[in-house]
């Protein structure tokens, strides 16, 4: 690959500046918040020598330990998207309440929602981590500065994205005109558009879950997972294949780039807590990406967009993908 071959990711930008409209603002926040990944990738790769890969003396407001990483990764997001005059507020996985960069939000102003390290148990094993997050423009100025103010719901996103820092660093986002990935390509300091119009395919014959949890399963995700490791001799009468990476970046990339189902359901054991994935920063704004590229994303129940927060560290259940079996794990839900 070479730089030339390749839209930088501020041309790919402006195309859809011209196309669509897209804000200059979003466009410079966007560029910070590349500028964010590309340094939590660089600290994530050095994090061996600089003896950041374990764990703090601290948790978060989930009750998580809170990794080295999981701090430096945040101090990251927060430091690059307060650039933005148009940002009024910050709510992080890290942080127990909202940070408000001004003093009142106006119409017009952007809250952010961030994950800014998913996937953390996996650092020290050198297993793929990621980013995500959500930007919602405010309809109407805010009455009162509260956490309650920023609980809107993830169909009000104007934009949407993760990095994942694997083997290379990608940049997925949306801005609701489908899902375009960059690769960052070292040393030049850019990322290059490598992967546009991401979609997901409608069949697939491989899905996502923690089967350590099978005992917790509610009765339509067992029969889900029963029905697929029956294989050809089920009443799917094909073969499914079974991934887990621990890393729900890693899973949706995989399923942006050949199909594929993701479950994080609610289950006995999670559901006083509403499920085990946050719904603002994780389920949200992954939920609008996929939706973008063709899948679907539900809690089996509803469409994920379509939940109305109550918490900002609210959990939902999560099944996302490959709209087929998305519709037919709804369905299960339904009987
Ligand atoms: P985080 O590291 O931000 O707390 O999130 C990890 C999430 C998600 O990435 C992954 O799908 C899931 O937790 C893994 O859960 P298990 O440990 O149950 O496999
Ligand atoms: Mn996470
Ligand atoms: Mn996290």
């Amino acid at each position: 690959m070479t730089k030339d071959d390749h839209l930088t990711f501020r041309q790919f930008m402006l195309n859809e500046y011209r196309e669509h409209g897209t804000p200059k603002d979003l466009i410079f926040l966007l560029e910070d918040i590349a500028t964010a990944c590309r340094t939590i990738s660089h600290k994530i790769r050095s994090g061996a020598f600089a003896g950041t890969l374990g764990a703090t003396e601290d948790t978060n407001v989930q009750g998580e330990t809170q990794k080295q990483l999981d701090v430096i990764a945040n101090d990251q997001f927060m430091m690059h998207c307060a650039n933005c005059s148009r940002v009024a507020a910050l709510v992080s996985e890290e942080l127990d309440n909202v940070v408000w960069l001004k003093d009142k939000a106006e119409a017009g102003d952007y809250i952010i929602y961030f994950d800014p390290l998913d996937g953390s148990s996996n650092l020290e094993l050198n297993i793929s981590v990621g980013s995500i997050f959500s930007i919602v423009e405010l309809k109407e100025p805010l009455a009162e500065l509260t956490d309650e103010a920023v609980l809107i719901p993830g169909s009000e996103q104007i934009c949407a994205g993760y990095s994942l820092y694997g083997p290379s660093t990608s940049l997925v986002i949306t801005t609701g005109h489908g899902v375009n990935g960059f690769t960052h390509l070292n040393g030049s300091g850019e990322f290059l558009l490598t992967f546009p119009n991401m979609t997901v395919p409608a069949e697939t014959n491989e899905y996502a879950i923690n089967a350590s949890r099978q005992k917790y399963w509610e009765p339509a995700i067992a029969r889900y997972i029963d029905e697929c490791l029956a294989g050809v001799d089920g009443p799917r009468e094909r073969k499914f294949n079974m991934r887990w990476v621990a890393s729900m970046v890693a899973e949706v990339h995989r399923i942006l780039t050949r199909g594929g189902v993701f479950l994080y359901p609610r289950d006995a054991e999670n559901a006083a807590m509403g499920g085990r994935l946050r719904l603002l920063y994780e389920a949200s704004p992954m939920a609008f990406i996929i939706e973008q590229a063709g899948g679907k994303a539900s809690t089996g129940e509803v469409q994920i967009m379509d939940l109305m927060p109550t918490d900002l560290h609210q959990r939902c259940g999560v099944i996302l993908g490959s709209s087929e079996e998305v519709d037919r794990i709804d369905a299960y839900h339904r009987d």
